[in-house]
């Protein structure tokens, strides 16, 4: 499959298990997902680097340039595959500028519009991360936006990655790849709610009860 999938999240625990699927190309984390491991961010995310061979977006937490750009050589210098994650603002739009010219790997973040990334065009980023899910807090949708940025992204001479995220649902899931996504950012608990179908497990249950019910009748059963 040519979608690439990573997992959005600071969970080691989680990081580890997801893997086992194949489903960690990558990993995105953002403040507020690092706020809920409550250990120091900077040594956590090198924790995080150490087991994951793809790329690791930090995100700068910094508003003034100067600070901005500062934060993002600090992060960038955890582990070669940290991926400085810049907030889409006016200032993130300039740290990117002077980010990109010390080849700092960057992934733009708070995507909300597909217009939005043509402040981008001559700029050197890796991926753009275009969020779906939170949207639709306000009553919008973003779905069907991902072919508009597909097609922009597509003019660009230099193409980022067009990264889907904040997939909440597998509606959000399968969208997001026939839409043309590179990448989409799955959190573990939106892969948890598809793995744990509740169709799959009643029917599950449903054969085994069958079995069971058989082998009641031949108890010696060569099948098992
Ligand atoms: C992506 O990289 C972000 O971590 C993601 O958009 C977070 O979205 P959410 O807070 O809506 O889950």
């Amino acid at each position: 499959m040519k979608t690439k999938f990573f997992l959005d999240t600071a969970s080691l625990d989680d990081i580890k298990f997801w893997q086992q699927f194949n489903l960690v190309d990558g990993v995105t984390t953002n403040p507020k997902l690092l706020s809920i491991e409550k250990k120091d961010p900077y040594s956590h995310l090198k924790s995080i680097c150490k087991i994951v061979k793809g790329p690791v977006s930090a995100q700068l937490t910094k508003t003034d340039l100067d600070e901005m750009y500062t934060q993002g050589i600090k992060l960038s210098l955890i582990s070669k595959n940290i991926v400085v994650k810049v907030p889409l603002i006016e200032n993130g739009v300039k740290v990117a500028k002077l980010l990109s010219k010390k080849k700092i790997k960057l992934n733009i973040t708070l995507g909300f519009d597909p217009a939005q990334i043509i402040f981008f065009k001559d700029i050197n980023i890796n991926y753009f991360s275009f969020i779906v899910g939170r949207v639709e807090d306000f009553g919008k949708s973003n779905i069907n936006n991902i072919k508009e940025l597909r097609r922009i992204i597509d003019k660009f001479k230099k193409k980022p990655k067009l990264l889907s995220a904040s997939i909440r649902n597998s509606d959000h899931l399968i969208k997001a790849i026939n839409n043309g996504s590179d990448i989409i950012t799955v959190p573990p608990s939106t892969w948890d709610k598809i793995l744990k179908n509740e169709y799959s497990i009643s029917g599950q249950k449903d054969f085994l009860n069958s079995w069971s019910n058989l082998k009641k009748i031949y108890k010696k059963n060569k099948y098992d």
